[in-house]
């Protein structure tokens, strides 16, 4: 399966894929590892997605620290934010507004959009530039589910404007997160909910079924992640997908 950038919804600079092999059987465990996939650059690309409650930031967070005791080194952010201005970005995005006006689904998806550019341009690429591993909590798979299917602004006009925002940089692997409904509210329970949680069940029911078509459409890039059970039982399977997908071998850690 062709991965998006390449069904003709943006032309991708061909300059780019000169020097790197883009055939995933063409690469061994050290080209995976220093010529990327999806955006010319050395390093390795994995954003964690799915809905609040999956546990996605923690999986990237115990996957940082295998990572790092493998020796690799490392760079961790998140979106919205993990720059001065896509911080500010966040704080306007998740405030719950006491406002007359709600905030209109097109100015979100840009908001979510610029917060994504800074980043990109301030750490992501030039760390990836740098050979260097990039774990990122949340991508543009995020503002597909959320505002392209939750929001029902379109699958296209959200992949346009993102690709062109970010000049086509995409990860080389994405783990979408699933977890049933139940398990998703018990690990929410107690925290207070943000302007994007207190959307309604219809909207979190779409979002689920957006991350669900992009793990079927995409599947040279996206991979979903059975969330259900104990946190190392989910990290093994972490470990087990980047084991399949990238050939990276780091010792399982339930046992
Ligand atoms: P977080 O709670 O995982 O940090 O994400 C913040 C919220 O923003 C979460 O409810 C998902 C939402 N979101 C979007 O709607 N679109 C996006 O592009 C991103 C990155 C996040």
């Amino acid at each position: 399966m062709r991965p998006a950038w390449d069904e003709g919804v943006v032309q991708k600079d061909p300059s780019l894929f000169a020097d790197v092999p883009t055939s995933p059987e063409d690469i061994e465990l050290d080209d995976r590892l220093m010529a990327g996939l999806g955006h010319g650059c050395r390093g390795l690309f994995i954003t964690f997605e799915g809905l609040d409650g999956t546990g996605k930031s923690t999986q990237m967070e115990l996957l940082a620290e295998r990572l790092r005791a493998a020796g690799h080194s490392l760079v961790t952010t998140r979106e919205p934010g993990g720059t001065a201005l896509g911080e500010a970005v966040r704080e306007a995005l998740l405030a719950k507004g006491e406002g007359e006006h709600e905030m209109d689904p097109k100015a979100e998806a840009f908001l979510y959009t610029a917060a994504r550019v800074q980043l990109v341009e301030e750490v992501i690429r030039p760390a990836l530039e740098a050979g260097e591993i990039v774990l990122c909590d949340r991508y543009i798979d995020s503002s597909l589910a959320y505002q392209g299917y939750g929001r029902e602004l379109g699958y296209e006009n959200i992949i346009s404007m993102n690709m062109w925002a970010v000049d086509g940089l995409l990860p080389d692997l994405t783990l979408v997160m699933l977890a049933p409904e139940a398990v998703r509210r018990r690990r929410l329970s107690g925290a207070e909910a943000d302007r994007l949680e207190s959307s309604g069940d219809d909207f979190f029911r779409r979002v689920e079924d957006g991350y669900r078509r992009l793990v079927a459409d995409h599947p040279y890039r996206i991979r979903a992640v059975d969330a259900g059970g104990d946190v190392h039982e989910v990290g093994d399977r972490v470990l087990e997908v980047l084991r399949e997908e990238l050939d990276l071998d780091l010792a399982p850690q339930s046992r």
